[in-house]
């Protein structure tokens, strides 16, 4: 079995970041145009967005091919809810890339038995042969998806508990428009790390701390993201401004 290969790619924001994240995406399509990718929503994967969105728009790539997962959504809305993660990646991504229907599964947060959408969300990924890559955003409190601290690393799609931190981040995002519920639905640890590849996309003075939890190296619950140390095929994609607020040793798998 080959050692963890862990990459740390420093870029600066704005669109060189949103390229770079797009470049890696895009060598994927290349390479298999059926692969099977999971998605983020929040503000880190917007550019990347509109970037792949660009691309497909100058035929120079096409997702229609690929099919597509999210991470994670809130518990109870609907999926034209406008905080809904369904609508954001169908809005923002989805549809303007010309992604069929039929090569989209996203989680229903207001499935009514929701321990059975769990159940055949798991299902889907697996028919679809297991995911050849998931690209991750990273909360200020280290999570991915909505695996908050303390979550265990063992779970496959779940329902979890929003931390207050999360909750305060997401109020402060949506400028108080919205409720946040209390509750939210994610692909669990253990199917992200299934995954055969990672790009975790790192933007905002925000993430520095869960940024240098990951670069110290050490597998620690606290911080969900160290969970991804021990992955075969790990990119981080890091703006540069993180580089000295979060460089509390160097990234090396244990
Ligand atoms: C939310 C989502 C995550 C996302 C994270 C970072 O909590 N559940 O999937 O990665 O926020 O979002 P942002 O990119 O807006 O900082």
């Amino acid at each position: 079995m080959s050692a963890p290969s862990s990459t740390i790619l420093w870029c600066r924001g704005g669109s060189e970041f949103s390229r770079a994240a797009a470049d890696h995406v895009a060598a994927l399509l290349a390479r298999n145009p059926e692969a099977v990718v999971a998605l983020p929503t929040g503000q880190t994967p917007l550019g990347l967005y509109a970037e792949l969105v660009a691309r497909a728009a100058a035929k120079q790539l096409s997702a229609a091919q690929a099919r597509f997962f999210n991470l994670d959504d809130y518990l109870g809305l609907s999926v034209d809810h406008p905080l809904s993660y369904a609508r954001f990646l169908r809005e923002h991504f989805l549809m303007p890339a010309g992604v069929p229907k039929e090569h989209i599964r996203l989680l229903r947060g207001d499935a009514v038995r929701i321990e059975a959408e769990c159940c055949d969300y798991e299902a889907a990924i697996a028919a679809a042969g297991g995911l050849d890559l998931a690209i991750l955003g990273l909360g200020t409190n280290g999570h991915i998806g909505f695996n908050e601290p303390g979550s265990d690393w063992s779970a496959q799609t779940h329902v979890v508990s929003l931390s207050p931190e999360t909750r305060a981040t997401h109020v402060a995002q949506t400028q108080g428009k919205f409720a946040i519920p209390e509750y939210g639905v994610t692909v669990g640890i253990s199917t992200i790390v299934a995954a055969r590849e990672i790009l975790l996309l790192v933007a905002g003075g925000a993430k520095a701390r869960a940024l240098a939890a990951l670069r110290r190296g050490i597998p620690d619950p606290r911080w969900p993201v160290t969970a991804l140390l021990t992955h075969r095929n790990l990119t981080v994609l890091a703006e540069a401004e993180l580089q000295s607020a979060a460089a509390e040793g160097v990234m090396a798998p244990r």
